[in-house]
């Protein structure tokens, strides 16, 4: 298995380590525009595999999509991380037309790939990267769920001082702080968690997800990268072993929840064909509704994104 990761900085990094370290893939090429910093990167991580006793090979690139050719699956890293005080969409302009680039080049040398985006804004740059890859819906999709579930999981567990093993939950909409953690399917070794930690104590743990990646880019500076990285490598994992997984991804939704021409965060099915199925949740009324509003702040990045292609 062949798996490229665009972008090297730390999200991307940390994607191929993870990928190399797990032998999710025993080649991984890893490309960025900046002279030699792929290849210095790539080259620190292999030289951790004599240590940590594997042997997928990481080789890195400057902008050379030739090296990048038949990969199995692509993640897209690139663009500019959050600097204190920006909003993921803040970040739209110049990384739409980064996203744009790199897509075009991906599918030039891998037209059988699965694309998973993690630039930001997520939605919309999963969105941008569909537009411009040809490819069908089921094998363009964003990594937003994974490491947003992560996060409630991770202060779910600090909360109880469980494991984060027995912590199952389903998170919904975009990833910004419209996303919808929704409690009704939350368990804890397969107890619901309302039955373990009360409402009032539940919503700040929600309303603390929902400001995530914030209460990260304000203690660095920019925003956050073992978390991303790690739960990219966990959905490319999911395809490349055909594992069935079911996670929250930035999908394409034609119909399913009532929605059509949107990307937004479902529970799906990921396996070797890339999202083999969006399994639909029969939400109650409040639910929908937070859904609802997400969905709304989500296109309405979309249609900025849909000007900007207009005018050009
Ligand atoms: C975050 C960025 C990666 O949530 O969107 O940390």
């Amino acid at each position: 298995m062949k798996v490229t990761v665009v972008g090297a900085g730390n999200v991307g990094a940390t994607c191929a380590d993870v990928l190399a370290t797990r032998e999710i893939a025993n080649e991984i090429v890893l490309l960025d525009i900046k002279e030699g910093f792929a290849e210095g990167k790539a080259l620190d991580i292999w030289q951790t595999a004599p240590i940590n006793l594997y042997d997928s090979r990481t080789v890195g690139c400057t902008n050379d999509y030739a090296r990048t050719a038949d990969s199995d699956v692509v993640v897209i890293t690139s663009g500019l991380p959050r600097k204190p005080g920006m909003s993921r969409d803040d970040l739209i302009a110049t990384n739409a037309g980064i996203v744009k680039t790199v897509t075009e080049n991906v599918v030039k040398y891998s037209p059988n790939a699965i694309i998973i985006v993690v630039s930001n804004p997520l939605d919309v740059m999963t969105y941008c990267a569909f537009l411009n890859a040809n490819m069908p819906s089921s094998r363009v999709f964003g990594m937003a769920g994974v490491l947003d579930t992560a996060r409630y999981r991770a202060f779910l567990a600090e909360e109880l001082n469980v494991s984060p093993k027995d912590i199952q939950a389903v998170l919904m909409g975009g990833h910004g702080d419209t996303m919808v953690p929704l409690p009704r399917y939350t368990t804890v070794g397969g107890i619901p968690v309302t039955e373990l930690i009360d409402e009032a104590r539940l919503n700040e743990i929600i309303e603390r997800t929902k400001f995530g990646g914030g209460e990260i880019v304000k203690l660095l500076g920019t925003s956050a990268w073992y978390a991303p990285g790690a739960a990219a490598a966990q959905m490319v994992e999911a395809v490349v072993r055909d594992q069935k997984r079911i996670f929250p991804v930035c999908a394409w939704l034609q119909g399913e929840y009532g929605m059509s021409d949107i990307y937004l965060g479902v529970p799906v099915v990921l396996g070797k064909n890339g999202i083999e199925k969006i399994i639909e949740l029969q939400l109650n009324d409040a639910e929908r509704a937070l859904l609802v509003d997400s969905a709304e702040a989500v296109k309405g990045v979309m249609d900025v994104l849909d000007n900007m292609n207009a005018k050009a």
